[in-house]
């Protein structure tokens, strides 16, 4: 028996399974964007690091590699600084926007005046509620196990708090990265998982060779939840850098500010567009699902991995009434 893993939201969103790229800045770039929509998922084009032309030509690029859905996701806390990334979403009709970090409410809107799809991630039960007062389709309930920034609220206890709270659709996303993960998933009332470091360790993710390599070498404890890199909480690979600023604490400046430092430091480019990969001293996003991850594969490969393992386990581990009589003595 094959089971579907088909909920309302693949209608919603356009795709074939309840799978979903996380719009990992800078790293999900149209190659692996493409790779996943062409797997029967969601791709999500991580333009945090892309000014607007690099986010046109992005778009342009996914566009010429699928033609199935895909979405792009930015950091929303400070509104004048995507406007122009926004004014290429609207002027190339994306039709699925997700925002990290806040609610887009300067463009909301004008987002659904449009008919796009406005998806938000939340890491608290409150920031759901209030996407959802504020008109978000979808909200992803991010537990702080996932990699980048991240909260405080584990997944298995905030998917179900925010699947009570709100009326709109959930994913799910946090420490997901095979067939398991993506049935507890729907078990909590989720309508999908949205996975992000288990697709870092693909060829088509854009990420410094040293970077996909200490997520195939990393055990469940080898990431932290650090300010040190941007000012806001992100979950990365610890490393000499990590462990220096847990001892000056009282120097870290607020977001986007140790983000600008950061970046003068030259420790930001785990996307290895430069020859400065450093793994003691460089940025490394990844979540505590890097000690599930053992090899490099092609990102279509991981897809469909996670939906058969998910398929199995629906039919295989559980016993159906008819059975379950039989079994009677
Ligand atoms: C390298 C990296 C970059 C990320 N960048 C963003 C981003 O720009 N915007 C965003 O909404 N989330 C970002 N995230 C968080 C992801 O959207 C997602 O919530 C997370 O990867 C899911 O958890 P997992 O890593 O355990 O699969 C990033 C995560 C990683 C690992």
């Amino acid at each position: 028996m094959t089971t579907s893993l088909r909920t309302p939201i693949c209608d919603m969103l356009g795709i074939e399974y309840p799978v979903v790229l996380a719009g990992m800045g800078g790293v999900s770039l149209s190659s692996l964007v493409a790779a996943v929509s062409n797997a029967g998922g969601l791709g999500i084009i991580g333009a945090a690091t892309l000014d607007a032309e690099g986010l046109r030509a992005e778009i342009r690029r996914t566009r010429e590699l699928t033609d199935k859905p895909f979405a792009v996701d930015l950091l929303a806390p400070i509104p004048d600084m995507i406007r122009p990334q926004m004014q290429v979403v609207f002027e190339q009709d994306v039709r699925i926007f997700v925002a990290g970090l806040a609610v887009p409410a300067a463009f909301i809107d004008e987002m659904h005046a449009r008919r796009m799809k406005v998806v938000v991630m939340c890491g608290r039960v409150r920031h759901a509620q209030k996407s959802e007062a504020a008109g978000a389709d979808v909200v992803v309930a991010q537990g702080t196990e996932a990699g980048g920034h991240t909260g405080e609220i584990g997944t298995l206890a905030l998917v179900p708090q925010i699947v009570d709270a709100v009326k709109i659709p959930v994913l799910a996303a946090g420490g997901i990265a095979d067939g398991r993960g993506l049935v507890a998933a729907l078990a909590l009332g989720a309508q999908g998982a949205v996975i992000g470091t288990r697709f870092i360790a693909s060829p088509e993710a854009q990420a410094a060779g040293g970077y996909r390599e200490a997520i195939v070498r990393a055990h469940e404890d080898d990431t932290v939840r650090t300010r040190c890199y941007t000012g806001k909480p992100a979950r990365a690979i610890r490393n000499a850098r990590t462990d220096e600023w847990e001892k000056k604490l009282d120097k870290l400046q607020p977001f986007p500010a140790q983000a600008a430092l950061s970046a003068r430091e030259g420790v930001m480019d785990y996307m290895g567009v430069t020859p400065h990969f450093d793994g003691e001293r460089t940025f490394m996003p990844a979540g505590q699902s890097a000690g599930l991850v053992h090899a490099v594969k092609p990102a279509g490969e991981i897809l469909r991995d996670i939906v058969r393992e998910a398929e199995q386990i629906i039919d295989t581990r559980f016993v159906r009434p008819a059975e379950a009589r039989s079994r009677m003595p």
